[in-house]
């Protein structure tokens, strides 16, 4: 296979220029941000309607006129557990298909840093806890997003084999959940922690005595603020070469009645809060060891309450995402 070599410089440069793909979602804005505020003048994108990076002639022919040094891979279908387990062959089919032709494209011509984004839903079921980076297929995964763990692994080691099999660059990270502006707060499609935002915001402004939430709110979770995940991205860029993974997370974890009772608190929502023991609760404990990304030098700097505010504030003030 014909490559454009580059002469290898893994620092970013103020002016080099960085292509960050799916740059409207909630991880690539804040990778955007990042860089922005960081000083990096020579950032490219292009939205979706106008590159579909599915369409490998399209994204052939984008890195083939725009060369760009640095990529930071943040497009994704991504989804919750209803569309995950509804839409098996879809995820599988737009994310492999995607991450084949922007990592592919991207090595044939000469990019000298590609960062693509994992997700700490591709580790085992039954990973130890908390998980270190090489847990990772070591046993088998949760069935209810197989199909979007799969193609995520297959982004991840292809990187990997591109570094073994041709002397590439190629990194990933591995963020734990995350929150903070551009989320989804779609009434079925999002997350636990967005989700939460908008039930108790409609039930303040509804004037609800009481809010029911699923299960009896003892399993563990961890948040990440996105903007931490995004300095983190820019840090890993400039300072982490290796096939392994770097876990994303705050090594904190909080018990969902807790987040509950936060999100209430930061909403405003003062009504009751009740628990129905018969949904499922999910998962008991779910925690990325991040002693790699510590010994790197990197640690998170949003606490998870003043990251709840930044979010209800984005919100709030930003009725687009809201509707999303
Ligand atoms: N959110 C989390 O809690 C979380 C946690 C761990 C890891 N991650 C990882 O972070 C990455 C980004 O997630 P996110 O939360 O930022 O998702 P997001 O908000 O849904 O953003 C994904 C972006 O990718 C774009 N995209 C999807 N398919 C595309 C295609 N075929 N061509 C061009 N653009 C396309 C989307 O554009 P359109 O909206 O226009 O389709 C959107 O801008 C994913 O790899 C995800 O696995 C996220």
């Amino acid at each position: 296979m014909k490559r454009i070599i580059i002469n290898q410089k893994q620092f970013m440069q103020k002016n080099s220029k960085i292509y960050v793909a799916g740059h409207r979602g909630m991880v690539g804005s804040a990778i955007v941000r990042e860089l922005q505020k960081q000083g990096y003048t020579n950032i490219i994108t292009r939205t979706h309607k106008e590159l579909d990076l599915t369409r490998q002639e399209q994204v052939e022919k984008f890195f083939a006129e725009e060369k760009p040094e640095y990529v930071f891979l943040a497009a994704a279908k991504v989804g919750g557990i209803i569309a995950n387990q509804t839409a098996l062959a879809d995820f599988m089919y737009e994310n492999m298909t995607l991450e084949m032709n922007v990592i592919h494209s991207a090595w044939k011509n000469g990019c000298r840093k590609l960062q693509f984004l994992g997700s700490s839903c591709i580790y085992p079921r039954m990973a130890p806890q908390p998980m270190p980076e090489s847990c990772l297929l070591t046993s088998e995964l949760e069935k209810t997003n197989e199909a979007y763990a799969l193609s995520k692994i297959s982004g991840l080691k292809y990187c990997e084999y591109l570094n073994k099999q041709y002397g590439t660059d190629y990194i990933s990270v591995m963020p734990t959940n995350l929150y903070g502006p551009n989320d989804n707060y779609h009434p079925e499609h999002s997350h636990v922690l967005p989700a939460l935002i908008r039930r108790f915001h409609e039930a303040k402004v509804a004037g609800l005595k009481e809010v029911t939430c699923w299960g009896d709110g003892s399993p563990m979770r961890e948040f990440l603020y996105v903007d931490d995940l995004a300095n983190l991205c820019v840090f890993l860029m400039n300072n982490y070469s290796g096939d392994e993974t770097v876990n994303a997370g705050t090594g904190k974890e909080i018990s969902i009645k807790g987040l509950t009772e936060l999100v209430a608190k930061v909403v405003g929502y003062e009504g009751a809060i009740l628990w129905d023991t018969t949904r499922p609760n999910g998962t008991p404990r779910k925690l990325l060891d991040v002693s790699k990304a510590k010994a790197l030098g990197w640690t998170y700097r949003t606490e998870l309450e003043d990251g709840i505010r930044l979010a209800y504030d984005d919100f709030l003030n930003n009725p687009m995402r809201a509707e999303r």
